[in-house]
């Protein structure tokens, strides 16, 4: 898979077969993100990786799937679920650099996890509390972002946006996403 290929594959994905992801493939994941640039090298991001089914199972119900589609159509049903998920945390007293080492941190895990094939959904509707609560996370970080992973059980495709102007995704019946995309001239400069 060149570079190019997976930025393209590595879209997000909402439902999942129950395959569990070896533990080699979660680990470079999360060595990856370890090794990410960081603002001023703070390394102020902590990360949790959620991967037994009992803690997998009680993360399900603090993560909201899908504003832009009904519950029934775009919220995973059980035997749809992520398998495992990567909980990023920010400590207390991160600089101003530390939202975007999140970005950073992120995105160095889901494109190592589709290297391997797996999937994942970057997951900011959640139930920050619960997750700190179900996840001992000390009172003074903060909970940042979910990652959902799992092998997709479904495709997304990258599609220009209707003449509508709509940037909402939208699925088949079959429930494979498609996600317009504005064209590199709308978003691109070059001078
Ligand atoms: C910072 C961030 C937060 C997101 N939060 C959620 C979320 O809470 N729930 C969800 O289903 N998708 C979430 N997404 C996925 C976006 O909806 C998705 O990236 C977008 O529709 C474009 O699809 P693509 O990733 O396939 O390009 C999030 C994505 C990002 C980057």
């Amino acid at each position: 898979m060149t570079l190019s290929e997976l930025y393209v594959g590595c879209r997000t994905y909402r439902r999942f077969t129950q395959e569990r992801i070896p533990d080699d493939v979660l680990r470079a994941c999360l060595e990856n993100a370890r090794i990410s640039s960081t603002g001023a090298n703070a390394q102020t991001l902590r990360f949790i990786c959620v991967r037994s089914p009992e803690m997998t199972a009680k993360m399900q119900p603090l993560v909201k799937w899908a504003a832009a589609l009904p519950p029934e159509i775009g919220t995973p049903k059980p035997g749809e679920q992520p398998t495992a998920f990567i909980v990023i945390v920010k400590k207390a007293g991160s600089g101003a650099f530390a939202d975007v080492d999140v970005g950073i941190a992120a995105h160095a895990i889901v494109t190592t996890a589709w290297e391997s094939g797996v999937g994942s959904c970057m997951m900011g509707a959640i139930n920050r509390p619960g997750i700190a609560a179900l996840l001992g996370v000390d009172e003074a970080d903060t909970v940042h972002l979910a990652i959902a992973l799992g092998y997709p059980a479904h495709k997304s495709t990258i599609v220009p946006v209707p003449e509508s102007g709509l940037l909402k995704y939208y699925v088949d019946e079959k429930r494979d996403y498609y996600v317009p995309k504005k064209t590199f001239d709308e978003l691109v400069k070059i001078v």
